[in-house]
C-alpha cells in the first residue's frame, strides 16, 4: 500500500486514549539495512509515569518512508494488534539517503538503548542510508551465528546473588534449541542456506545430550565441512573426565582448514582455555601457521570464538580476564598479517555485534564480533563476498515465538545487557573493499536483497 500523507497526519489520525496515557513505543532499531532494503523494529510496552513496565500491550504497526528531503510514503500499515513490531521495507535504491517514522496506533515509536541513542545514529536521526554493492561479480555468501548455548535454562550474565539472568516462560523452556532452529531454518528456506560457521558456545556445559542436540541440529542443515563447520567456545570447554565436544565435533586446541564452493579458506580455530578466557597452544600455533604459509594470499575467513584484539577486550563489561590472553590476542593477529589473504576474523563470545580496531596498522585483517543467536539480540549475519570486497548484514529472527522470547531476553543483566550488545546500525551492516579477486564466483544465486 503506497499511500501518501503527511508525517503529522499519520500521527493525528491514529492517536487513541490509550496510546495518549499509557502505551510506550520504544526500543526503536534499523536492525538491518542491505542494498535494497531495511528492517526497522520496535516494541509496545505499558508505560506508568513515562516509564516501560514490563506489561507488553499489543497495537498497530505503521512505517513510513521516503527520500531525505521527499516526501514520506505510508508503506506499511497493520492494525493487527502485536507487541513485537517489525517491518521489512524492499524496494529501495543502492547507497540513497531515506527518512522514515514508525509507529502504533499513530505514536511514534522511541529510541531508547544506547546505541540507538547517539547523536547522529539512524533511530535518532530516524534516517539511514542503504548500502552500496562491491565492486566486481557476486562470489558467494558465507553465515555465522554463535553462542547458541543448548541446554541453557537461564539467560544472562550471572553476577552473585544478584537475580540478573531471565528465565524463559514454561512454553519456551529450551529457547536454546527453538533460536538455534528457527536460525538453520531461515537460513535454509530464505538466504540460501550459505556455509555456515558455528562459532562458539554450541552448549551450555559441553553435555554428551547438548552436543548431541547441536549436531542433529547441524546434520540437519548439511554436512560438516561442506555447509558448516564449528568451533569450540568456552562453554563447550573440556571437561575433568570426557570432551563431548570433542567426540561430537573437534579435538580441544585443534585447528581446522576448509574451502567454500568460491575457493575462499575458512580458517576455524580453538581460542578456549577454561570457563571463561582463552588461550591457543603451541601445538595448534603450529598448525595456524602452517595453514597460512602454505597459500599466505588465498582470501580466508578466521574465526575464534573469543574476540582477538586489545579493543574488544579493553571495550568488553566482562573485562579482559574474559578475553584470549594479550600475548595470544598479538600473537595472533600478527601471524594474520604475515597472510595477507586473511581479510576477516570473526569472533564471538561478547554477545555483542562490533567492529573491532586491530592492534596492528597495516594488517589487511578486519575483527568483527557477532552478537548472539540464543537470545537478544537473537540472530546471525551473513558476510556476502564480491570480487572487491563483502557486505555484512546481521538479521534477527522473525518467527513470532523468537521474538517474543528475545525481547523478554532484552531484559538480561538488569536491563544493561541490550545497551552493550546491539551495537550500532553499521556495525551490523557495512561494507569493505577488500580485493577477493582471487575467488571465482560459487555459482549460488545472487541474494535478492542484493538484486539492483
Ligand atoms: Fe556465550
Ligand atoms: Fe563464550
Amino acid at each position: 500500500m503506497d499511500l501518501q500523507l503527511s508525517a503529522d497526519a499519520l500521527d493525528a489520525s491514529k492517536t487513541s486514549a490509550l496510546a495518549r496515557g499509557k502505551l510506550l513505543v520504544t526500543d526503536l532499531e534499523v536492525l538491518t539495512v542491505t542494498p535494497t532494503s531495511a528492517v526497522i523494529s520496535w516494541v509496545t510496552h505499558a508505560a506508568r509515569l513515562g516509564m516501560a513496565i514490563p506489561r507488553p500491550i499489543a497495537a498497530g504497526t505503521e512505517v513510513a518512508i521516503g527520500p531525505v528531503g521527499g516526501p514520506m510514503q505510508l508503506v506499511h500499515e497493520d492494525p493487527t494488534p502485536r507487541v513485537y513490531h517489525v517491518v521489512e521495507v524492499t524496494g529501495l535504491e543502492p547507497g540513497r539517503s531515506y527518512q522514515f517514522r514508525a509507529s502504533s496506533d499513530g505514536q511514534l515509536a522511541a529510541a531508547a538503548l544506547r546505541p540507538t541513542r547517539m547523536v547522529g545514529c539512524c533511530e535518532h536521526t530516524r534516517q539511514f542510508t542503504t548500502l552500496t554493492l562491491p565492486q566486481g561479480r557476486y562470489l558467494t555468501t558465507v553465515a555465522v551465528v554463535n553462542d547458541i548455548h543448548i541446554g541453557e535454562r537461564r539467560q544472562g550474565i550471572v553476577l552473585g546473588a544478584l537475580p540478573t539472568s531471565v528465565t524463559p516462560p514454561p512454553d519456551q523452556a529450551d529457547y536454546p534449541r527453538m533460536m538455534c532452529a528457527g536460525a538453520l531454518d531461515e537460513l535454509g528456506t530464505r538466504h540460501g542456506r550459505p556455509m555456515l560457521i558455528a562459532n562458539g558456545d554450541i552448549t551450555y556445559d559441553n553435555s554428551p545430550e547438548q552436543n548431541l542436540i547441536a549436531r542433529e541440529l547441524l546434520d540437519g542443515y548439511g554436512t560438516e565441512n561442506i555447509d558448516w563447520i564449528a568451533t569450540r567456545g568456552n562453554h563447550d570447554h573440556p571437561r575433568r573426565e570426557d570432551d563431548p565436544f570433542g567426540d561430537y565435533f573437534v579435538g580441544y586446541q585443534q585447528a581446522q582448514s576448509v574451502h567454500e564452493a568460491s575457493g575462499l579458506r575458512v580458517l576455524a580455530m580453538d581460542s578456549t582455555r577454561g570457563s571463561g578466557g582463552g588461550w591457543i597452544t603451541p601445538g595448534q600455533y603450529g598448525q595456524i601457521m602452517a595453514e597460512l604459509e602454505s597459500d599466505p594470499g588465498r582470501p580466508t575467513l578466521a574465526a575464534t570464538h573469543h574476540p582477538v584484539t586489545t579493543d574488544a577486550a579493553w571495550s568488553s563489561a566482562s573485562g579482559p580476564q574474559f578475553m584470549l590472553r594479550g600475548r595470544d590476542r598479538l600473537k595472533l593477529q600478527l601471524i594474520e598479517r604475515q597472510a595477507p589473504g586473511v581479510f576477516l576474523h570473526l569472533a564471538g563470545h561478547t554477545h555483542r555485534m562490533r567492529r573491532d580496531r586491530a592492534d596492528l596498522a597495516d594488517t589487511n585483517a578486519h575483527y568483527l564480533e557477532n552478537a548472539a543467536c540464543a537470545a537478544y539480540p537473537g540472530g546471525f549475519t551473513l558476510v556476502h563476498l564480491f570480487e572487491g570486497g563483502y557486505l555484512v548484514n546481521f538479521w534477527r529472527l522473525n518467527d513470532p515465538a523468537a521474538l517474543r522470547w528475545i525481547y523478554r531476553s532484552r531484559w538480561q543483566s538488569l536491563g544493561i545487557g541490550a545497551h552493550l550488545m546491539l551495537g550500532s546500525t553499521a556495525d551490523r551492516n557495512h561494507r569493505v573493499d577488500v580485493d577477493l579477486s582471487g575467488l571465482t564466483p560459487s555459482g549460488r544465486p545472487v541474494p535478492a536483497e542484493l538484486v539492483c
